[in-house]
């Protein structure tokens, strides 16, 4: 299947009575195809890339692969949050490596040229006797930076539309979290692989529950547990699943419905949390290649609830519990992805359990092929 024919699939999701068929297996093997989502998708995306509590102090960084662009997150002395590209204006040697830590400058491995955490040039030895050279004209590209809610996101568009307004809805159904309020008790980064979308259409449907985490999460929140969903915009979608038994927070005044519900929201194309009782996760499913994914998330929780524990006994369970479900995914998910390069893989029809994941193809097929598809609110 040559890329135009798996768009021309891509686009009938845009329509009125779309078939609930799962997508075409070389959307998820397609070299040609994935150009396209470097350009389309996540040249020009908000992708959901940190939590605040990892970026508070100046010179904290979380450097990455947002779909095969070397991207660093910094705060700056200023305490501005900034996004540059890495890429040296020497010859090409990312400055930082990926991963996160905390750096007053960012020196290039090869011939030591030095940025500002503005990225601004502020020394290169050896180079006062090239005329052509103009130290002051050199920086690195700037990317866009918004913090909604203590969730960092960058996106490659330097010129890109505000997200905060496409998350109005959500930010309404998370009052009662009160997200400014949690701190991140534990984090991760691990590397799956397998095509970012196969890990995204997981997040979002719960009925795989049953398949994948028959101990861990089947018992809470069964495969067949009542499930709603919305879109927002098409950068915002949620969904609802009912809880076997609702849950009983400590801390949080939660309503009765928050307390019977698990809330997944999926910010296109990468981002997600998930709210539940007094605990939110925060997920982000980033390709850096067409067979690769960066899986970074966090699990948040209210102040209150972790000023008497010890920290690191607080993090260890977090770790250790999200370590569990991730590595039930991961197993799962690197399988599909060898089914999507078997010659007899097959389009299938979707379950009434997994609407979600119509809605993260609408979103995808607007990016790719149809920008001003309007969208279909609740489901
Ligand atoms: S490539 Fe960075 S200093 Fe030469
Ligand atoms: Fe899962």
């Amino acid at each position: 299947m040559d890329v135009r024919e798996i768009v021309a699939e891509l686009e009938r999701y845009l329509g009125p009575d779309a078939a609930a068929l799962s997508l075409p297996p070389a959307a998820f093997t397609s070299p040609e195809l994935w150009e396209r989502e470097r350009e389309r998708v996540f040249g020009r995306s908000w992708v959901l890339v940190a939590h605040v509590d990892e970026l508070a102090e100046p010179g904290a960084y979380v450097a990455l692969s947002v779909a095969g662009e070397p991207v660093v997150v910094v705060r700056g002395e200023d305490g501005v949050l900034r996004g540059l590209s890495t890429v040296c204006r020497h010859r090409l040697m990312p400055v930082v490596e990926e991963g996160s830590g905390r750096t007053d400058v960012f020196t290039c491995p090869y011939h030591l040229w030095r940025y500002g955490l503005d990225g601004r040039l502020v020394g290169a030895t050896h180079m006062k006797r090239n005329p052509a050279f103009d130290p002051s004209a050199c920086r690195l590209p700037g990317f866009a930076v918004e913090e909604w809610q203590g969730f960092v996101f960058v996106n490659l568009d330097a010129s890109a539309e505000p997200l905060a307004p496409h998350l109005r809805r959500i930010g309404e159904d998370l009052v009662n979290y009160r997200l400014p309020e949690l701190t991140q008790v534990a984090g991760w980064t691990e590397e799956w692989h397998c095509n970012w979308k196969v890990a995204v259409e997981n997040a979002h449907e719960n009925y795989h529950v049953m398949g994948f985490h028959p101990e861990t999460l089947q018992p809470t929140t069964p495969g067949g547990a009542e499930t709603r969903v919305r879109a927002d915009s098409p950068w915002a979608d949620s969904m609802r699943v009912r809880y076997a038994a609702p849950l009983e927070p400590v801390v949080l005044d939660l309503t009765e419905e928050e307390r019977a519900h698990l809330y997944g929201f999926f910010v296109f194309p990468s981002g997600s949390l998930a709210a539940s009782g007094d605990m939110v996760v925060w997920l982000s499913l980033i390709p850096s290649s067409l067979d690769r994914t960066l899986v970074r998330g966090g699990v948040l929780m209210p102040t209150a609830m972790v000023e008497h524990q010890d920290r690191d006994t607080v993090r260890k369970e977090a770790e250790a519990y999200a370590a569990m479900i991730n590595a039930e995914d991961r197993r799962g998910l690197e399988a599909v992805q060898r089914g999507a390069a078997s010659r007899f893989g097959e389009r299938g029809h979707l379950s009434p359990k997994e609407p979600g994941v119509l809605l993260f193809y609408r979103s995808l097929a607007r990016a790719l092929c149809r920008e001003d598809a309007d969208y279909p609110g609740e489901l």
